[in-house]
Formats: structure tokens, sequence, C-alpha cells
């Protein structure tokens, strides 16, 4: 079986080619937009006619895929002054439309992004108009209890019954925006919304009954690779929740994030370094950086392929817009990036294989680095490379989640020096 997953695909409705380039998109903040073609800029969030290139790209594929998920941002990076609640709300709706006119039959599973919320970020810990508005687009692909968790914390949990298999595979979407750190509403709740709990018992009931899971979440668990010994969600919250997880790594056959907008893969060890649980962050649909930021990404979309039998992960493929050429050419020119099997030359996306991956990525100038630093940023520079500490925070970050195993990690980088 085979199943897409986009993420953060920010919209940004005001996006026009215009003279001054200080006007092409309201997610400039005033900059000047540096290349601004019909499929968007690096300084720009998505115009819709780039988002529409994505899943005509994705339907015109004929890719068989039996569902697909989506985990969040749909709203432009702008100041708060600039949105409102029904702004976000009509960008959801608008988000939500667009991929059903394109997939009006296919199976999605959608999750939260902290810019899925008016002001951004501070989702709330119960009922509201957001959530509400949103579980009411997404009736058409959730269950009326997934529909009615969702409106009080904005997370769910459903089934999916694959034709192969007599056991459904269990789709648990976190709202992990209730985590992340600029959220002020959950600043010392210990579990807000009771999400923890939720997850815990929701995994133990799939334990006894043998079921397999895949967890989606907007804002990743564990260290970003980018920055060093900084966790996207606050750290107690990512030490509970990588708590959980190697309590019920078992069951769980897989865990997909965004958010990034980096394409990144995470191992998850147990205390006795183990691989225990596959993660993947998938990039982002927008090319948006701020004009303080060195690189970007090229936009990106992937398809996984599972076995259907056991939902174990065989293979990701990677798809790109080289936006710098569509914009010269006028053309939308989606092309397959790379697949992760062939890439780093390993057997499926088993934890046990991409630890060994991760480390053949740690020997000093391993060019298998360097192919998974330019997917990093979906291929939007072939000349930069990652060494000394920016290797050293990839490499961190990509196998170990919790506090202790990460700050040794670098603590070794460190004092072998550039031993990365
Ligand atoms: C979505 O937004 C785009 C860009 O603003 C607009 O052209 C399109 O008509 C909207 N579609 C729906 C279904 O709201
Ligand atoms: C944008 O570009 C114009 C023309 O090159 C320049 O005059 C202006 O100062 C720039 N504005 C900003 C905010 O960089
Ligand atoms: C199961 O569904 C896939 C598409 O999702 C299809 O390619 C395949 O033929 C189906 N298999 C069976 C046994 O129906
Ligand atoms: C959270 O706890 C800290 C330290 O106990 C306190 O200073 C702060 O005011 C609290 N914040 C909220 C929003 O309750
Ligand atoms: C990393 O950050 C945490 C708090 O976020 C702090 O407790 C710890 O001392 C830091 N470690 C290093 C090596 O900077
Ligand atoms: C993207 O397109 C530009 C312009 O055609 C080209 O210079 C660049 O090498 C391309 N990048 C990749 C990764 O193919
Ligand atoms: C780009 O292509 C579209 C049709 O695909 C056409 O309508 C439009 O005029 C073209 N724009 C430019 C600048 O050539
Ligand atoms: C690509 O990166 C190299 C090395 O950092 C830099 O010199 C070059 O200007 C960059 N190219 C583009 C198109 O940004
Ligand atoms: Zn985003
Ligand atoms: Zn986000």
């Amino acid at each position: 079986g085979q199943f897409w997953h986009v993420s953060d695909l920010h919209l940004d409705p005001t996006y026009h080619i215009t003279d001054d380039h200080t006007k092409v998109c309201s997610s400039s903040n005033g900059a000047n937009a540096s290349n601004p073609g019909p499929f968007g800029d690096f300084l720009c969030d998505s115009p819709y006619q780039l988002i529409l290139s994505a899943f005509k790209y994705m339907k015109d594929s004929e890719q068989q895929a039996s569902f697909m998920i989506w985990t969040g941002d749909s709203p432009p990076h702008v100041p708060v002054g600039e949105l409102s609640t029904e702004i976000v709300i009509n960008v959801i709706g608008n988000m939500t439309s667009t991929i059903r006119s394109f997939f009006p039959d296919l199976q999605v599973f959608p999750a939260l992004g902290n810019h899925d919320y008016w002001p951004q970020d501070q989702l709330p810990v119960s009922a509201n108009e957001v959530y509400n508005a949103v579980a009411n687009f997404w009736t058409p692909w959730l269950t009326d209890d997934a529909v009615s968790t969702f409106k009080k914390g904005g997370f769910y949990t459903q089934l999916f019954q694959s034709n192969a298999s007599s056991q459904p595979l269990r789709i648990i979407s976190l709202n992990t925006n209730l985590y992340y750190s600029p959220n002020h509403v959950t600043l010392n709740i210990t579990d807000p919304a009771n999400q923890l709990a939720w997850l815990e018992s929701t995994l133990e009931i799939s334990l006894q009954k043998q079921e397999k899971v895949y967890v989606i979440g907007h804002v990743p668990v564990g260290y970003l690779p980018f920055a060093r010994n900084t966790t996207a969600i606050r750290e107690y919250y990512n030490e509970r929740l990588v708590k959980i997880f190697r309590k019920y790594s078992g069951v769980i056959a897989g865990q997909f994030f965004g958010h990034t907008h980096r394409d990144s893969i995470m191992i998850l060890l147990d205390e006795r370094e183990n691989p225990i649980n596959s993660l993947f962050v998938a990039p982002a649909v927008t090319p948006v950086k701020s004009v303080f930021q060195k690189e970007s990404n090229n936009p990106g979309i992937r398809l996984y392929q599972y076995d259907p039998f056991h939902y174990n992960l065989l293979d990701l493929w990677q798809f790109y817009l080289n936006l710098t050429d569509a914009n010269m050419k006028n053309e939308s020119d989606w092309k397959l990036e790379y697949i992760l099997t062939k890439a780093y030359d390993i057997e499926d996306l088993k934890p046990e294989n991409l630890y060994e991956m991760a480390k053949q990525f740690a020997i000093p100038h391993s060019k298998l680095f360097q192919q998974y630093y330019n997917n990093f940023i979906v291929s939007y520079n072939k000349s930069i490379v990652c060494e000394g500490d920016c290797k050293t925070s990839q490499i961190c970050a990509m196998q170990y989640l919790d506090h202790s195993s990460y700050t040794d990690c670098i603590q070794r980088g460190k004092y072998i020096g550039h031993h990365f």
C-alpha cells in the first residue's frame, strides 16, 4: 500500500506579481521578494497556484494511494493583526475544499498546526470556535467519535481498514501544538486537554488488541536538527512523550510530523540504545524563509510505501518542485527527488536500518550525509555543505530524542572535536 503526506501548505492569498517587490506578498513582511514568479518566491508563502500544482501532480501521477496524511499549517506567516479567527477558518476551509476537489474519494487524516489558530500558536485546551469549524470541514473524512474528540481538544483517533489485512491500522492524530513552546495558554498545565492520558490509554487498548498505530502530528518531538539544544515542544512534554512512545513502541509502526519545513529523520532509541521507532518530518509545500535565513526549501510532497498486512514502512518517495526552474519556465515540473532506500542504500524503513544509516552519516566526510543534507533542504542549493557544529546538531537530533542522551551526544561531539 501507499499513502501521501503533505504538510505546511501556508497559503498566502495576497501573492501576486507586481513591479514593487515589497508588495508581492504579505508574508515577505515588507522585504523585497527575491525573484517572484507564478509559482512563488523564497521570501513568500505559497501562491494558490503552487498548491494547485502540487495536488495536480499527485493526482496526475496516478499513484494508487489508500490514504493521505496532512500535518497542518494552512495560513500564511504574517503579523497577528493581518489575520483573524474568521480568516484562519476560511483558509483551512479553502485548503480542505481544494484537497477534496482533487481527491473526492480519498481518505485524508489531517492534524492541526500551530498556525491553524488565531492568534497563532495559542491553541486552547478546550472547545472553541476554530476546533468546531475545522471539525465540521473534516466530517467527510472523520468518524463521529473522531469529530467529537477533535472538537474538545484538536486531536482524535480513527481506524483505517486496509484491503489486505483483517487487522485495521489505527491513526492517532495528536495536537502537539498544545506543547509548543510559544503556546502560553498551556504554561504550567501538566497534561493540556488530558491528551497525554488519552494517548496512553489509546495505546494501551491498541496493545491489548494487537493493533498497529501511525502517530501523526504537526510539531515534532525531539530536538531541532538545525539548532543546538532546542526541542520544538517544551522539554517537559518532550520527556513525557518520549517515555510514552518508548513504552508503546511495539504497537507504533511509524510517526509523521511537519512544522520545521525541512526533510528529516529521527530514530527513537530505548534506554539501552536499541532502535525501536522510525519518525519522519516531511518538508513543507511553502518555500518561504525569512530575510535572515541563508537556506530555504523547495516545495515538497511525499509518498510512503507500507506493507498492507503489518503496516511496516517499506520506503519513501520524496517529490519536489525546483521553484527557480518552474518560475523561469512558467511551468510546474514536479519531479522525484529521491527514493529513501536507494539514496541511502538500506533495505526498508525499519528503525534498525535507519539507525545503521545514521551511524554511516556520522563518519567524517560521509557522502551519504551530504546527500541527506541536500535532501534536508529539498535540493535548495547543492553547494551548501553542513560540517562541524552543523553536522553535530543534525547527527545528535537524528538519534537522541530525550534530554540526557542528546546532551551526551553533543558533549561527545565537542570532546572529539571534528568527529562528525
Ligand atoms: C481558495 O483561495 C484561492 C486564493 O485566494 C481562491 O482563488 C480560491 O477560489 C479559493 N477556493 C475556495 C474553494 O475557497
Ligand atoms: C526594495 O527594492 C527597491 C528597488 O531595488 C529598493 O529601492 C528598496 O529599498 C527595497 N526595499 C527593501 C525593504 O529592501
Ligand atoms: C488494495 O487497494 C490497492 C489500492 O489502494 C489496490 O492497488 C489493490 O489492488 C487492492 N488489493 C486488493 C486485494 O483488493
Ligand atoms: C507558571 O509558573 C511559573 C513558575 O511557577 C510562574 O512564574 C508563572 O506565572 C506561571 N504562569 C502561568 C501562566 O500560570
Ligand atoms: C540545554 O537546555 C536545557 C534547558 O532547555 C538546559 O537545562 C541545559 O543545561 C542545556 N544544556 C546545554 C549543554 O546547554
Ligand atoms: C533548479 O533549477 C535551476 C534553474 O534552472 C538550476 O540552476 C538548478 O541547478 C536546479 N536545481 C536542481 C537541484 O536541479
Ligand atoms: C504562464 O502560463 C499560463 C498558462 O499555463 C499563461 O496563462 C500565462 O500567461 C503565462 N505567463 C507568462 C508570464 O508567460
Ligand atoms: C548556493 O550556496 C553557495 C555556497 O553557500 C553560494 O555561494 C551561492 O550563492 C548559493 N546559490 C544560490 C542560488 O543561492
Ligand atoms: Zn509551517
Ligand atoms: Zn508549524
